[in-house]
């Protein structure tokens, strides 16, 4: 479905992920761990068309997508759910909702009523500030503001950070739902490798922009290797 072929890509044309391919299927999981600065985040703008990449081939479906505009990644159903959530403070939770349709025509009410079932907590709280709302509805809107764009693919970048781990379980019990009742397909950043491990199928191990280990979640879990990795001492 998504599949990246030797990716370099940084910025001020240093790189700072290196030869990067891996492939995700439809409907999967993939996590994509590793330490602070690995290059996490930057392989995850590099598929949403926030850069460029200095060298390689990123194919969507089997169309090539690597010089595309971003709002045309978008439109193809490619959404990025930032890292730090970036929900817009000064709107209502409702208004966060609606900004996630931005580049459809129009809004799909289904969608809204889907979402609200998913994050019940958020039908609650719809013309609340977003900035009051506390780290975990935060995330949740942002997640729910990025399911108005009717990914294909999301792009999850560390939707764990800062919160309380009771918080942290209960998103990731969400995230896998959405997964299964949608079949969307989700790469999930995170420093947290057991828990993205625990909730993915496959997972791939970022190391200063170089991909060191993949595998199935459930080998890697098992693996000494991984822990190493995840804790910088692989060489
Ligand atoms: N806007 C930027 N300009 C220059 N260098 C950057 C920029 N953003 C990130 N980098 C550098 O690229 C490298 C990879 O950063 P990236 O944000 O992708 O890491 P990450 O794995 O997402 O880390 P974290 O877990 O801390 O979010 C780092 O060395 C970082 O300093
Ligand atoms: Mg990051």
């Amino acid at each position: 479905m998504l599949k990246l072929q030797k990716i370099t890509a940084g910025y001020n044309k240093i790189p700072a992920i290196m030869d990067i391919s891996f492939t995700i299927n439809p409907g999967e999981i993939v996590s994509l761990i590793g330490a602070n600065g690995a290059g996490k985040s930057t392989i995850l703008k590099t598929i949403s068309g926030l850069i460029t990449p200095l060298e390689g081939k990123i194919f969507f479906q089997d169309k090539e997508i690597s010089k595309l505009a971003i709002h045309k990644i978008v439109e193809l159903g490619i959404i990025l759910c930032p890292e730090g959530r970036q929900v817009f403070s000064s709107l209502t939770v409702k208004e966060n909702l609606l900004m996630g349709a931005y580049t459809k025509s129009k809004i799909d009410h289904q969608q809204l009523e889907f979402i609200y079932t998913t994050f019940p907590l958020l039908k609650k709280r719809l013309n609340q500030y977003a900035g009051t709302l506390s780290g975990g509805e935060q995330q949740m809107l942002a997640i729910g503001r990025s399911l108005m764009a009717k990914p294909q693919i999301l792009l999850l970048d560390e939707p764990s950070l800062g919160l309380a781990p009771v918080i942290t379980k209960e998103l990731f019990s969400v995230i896998n739902l959405i997964n299964q009742t949608t079949k969307i397909a989700i790469i999930l950043v995170e420093q947290n490798a057991t828990l993205a491990l625990k909730h993915s199928n496959r997972g791939y191990v970022i190391k200063s922009g170089n991909l060191v280990l993949s595998g199935n979640s459930s080998e890697l879990l098992n693996s000494s290797a991984i822990k190493q990795a995840y804790l910088g001492e692989i060489n």
